[in-house]
């Protein structure tokens, strides 16, 4: 092969040459819109580490809501920020709580779209970590019979997925155990496999009114240093009953997001997670970069690397110019 017989700028003369050869495309269906609900809220509250993204309040979620429909969008991930909070997250399997309330409103009117609930305790807990402690540590094991009470309570308010994101050893066995023992067979399980021990989860804490706890979350989510044990962590996930998994962040890990992809044959979800958004959200603030060709082209990266579907702070916005 040489030129002049090959000339590769001939498929890229025109736009229409250039879609029909595209290896990767994006699509609305593979968006996937995280959404905050704090129930002392009467209007939406402006998060300011994210500019664009609101905390809302129940009558505001079902605004929010039909925007996300009418843009396109599939699935709907839920975060709910209690009014109360103690050191064992209680109002997590509260069956009038924040995400159970929430979860019963957007069915009734929204029976198509998929919702899936985050299940972990870091929003419930009055000390911000992902699980209950015993001598000032996080308790593995005992966290586990919590995160399966709430996956079932999740269930029972109409979940059609729950994604445990607290990286808990046998999370997703005690959860699929559970759900089954209830007789929800169909809910799916969306496990956050490998989510990394990351330096981009700032914007998210102020969201999540979860941002004051003492120390890290080094034990228990991985080091940015891994890629094999995200495999091993993968792998287990999926003999354990997950039936997606999600690698997290995305952009500084598009090899793990295709390591697991070529290994596993379930979907593979990439989060992009609150500081990857705030990012391109801040440079285009101060006319640096074109916000939405950045996001474009973030979002291809993350396709071309193997992820089956995107959850972004972004994803109402882009299914809307996808439209
Ligand atoms: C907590 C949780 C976090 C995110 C999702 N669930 C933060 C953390 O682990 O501290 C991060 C999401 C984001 O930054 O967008 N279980
Ligand atoms: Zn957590």
């Amino acid at each position: 092969m040489a030129f002049p017989d090959h000339r590769l700028q001939r498929l890229r003369r025109t736009g229409s040459l250039r879609d029909l050869v595209a290896e990767t495309r994006l699509h609305a269906n593979n968006f996937v819109m995280p959404i905050f609900v704090n129930e002392a809220l009467s209007s939406p509250r402006a998060i300011k580490s994210l500019s664009g993204i609101y905390q809302q309040s129940f009558t505001s979620l079902l605004d929010e809501i039909r925007d996300c429909v009418e843009s396109g969008i599939k699935a709907v991930l839920l975060f709910g920020i209690p009014e109360k909070k103690d050191s064992l997250g209680s109002e997590a399997d509260n069956p009038n709580g924040v995400i159970q309330l929430a979860i019963g409103m957007i069915k009734t009117q929204f029976p198509d779209l998929v919702v899936i609930a985050d299940c972990c305790l870091c929003e419930y807990t009055d000390h911000g970590h992902c699980g209950v402690l015993k001598d000032g540590a996080l308790d593995n094991d005992d966290t586990l019979s919590r995160l399966a009470r709430i996956a079932v309570s999740y269930a029972k308010a109409g979940a059609d997925v729950v994604a445990p994101s607290g990286m808990m050893d046998g999370m997703v066995r005690v959860i699929r155990r559970a759900l089954d023992q209830a007789g929800y067979q169909q809910v799916s399980i969306m496990s956050y496999a490998a989510k990394y021990a990351s330096a981009l989860y700032g914007p998210f804490r102020e969201a999540a009114g979860s941002g004051q706890f003492s120390g890290d979350r080094k034990h228990h989510q991985m080091a940015p240093s891994q890629s094999r044990e995200a495999l091993l962590e993968a792998q287990l996930d999926v003999e354990e009953g997950s039936d997606f998994l999600i690698v997290k962040p995305a952009t500084l890990y598009l090899d793990i997001i295709r390591a697991v992809h070529d290994r596993f044959l379930v979907p593979v979800v990439a989060y992009h997670v609150s500081g990857e958004y705030a990012m391109v959200k801040a440079a285009s603030g101060l006319e640096l970069l074109d916000e939405a060709a950045v996001f474009e082209e973030t979002f291809l990266a993350m396709k071309r690397a193997g992820a089956h579907l995107i959850i972004s702070y972004y994803a109402k916005e882009m299914a809307r110019k996808l439209k």
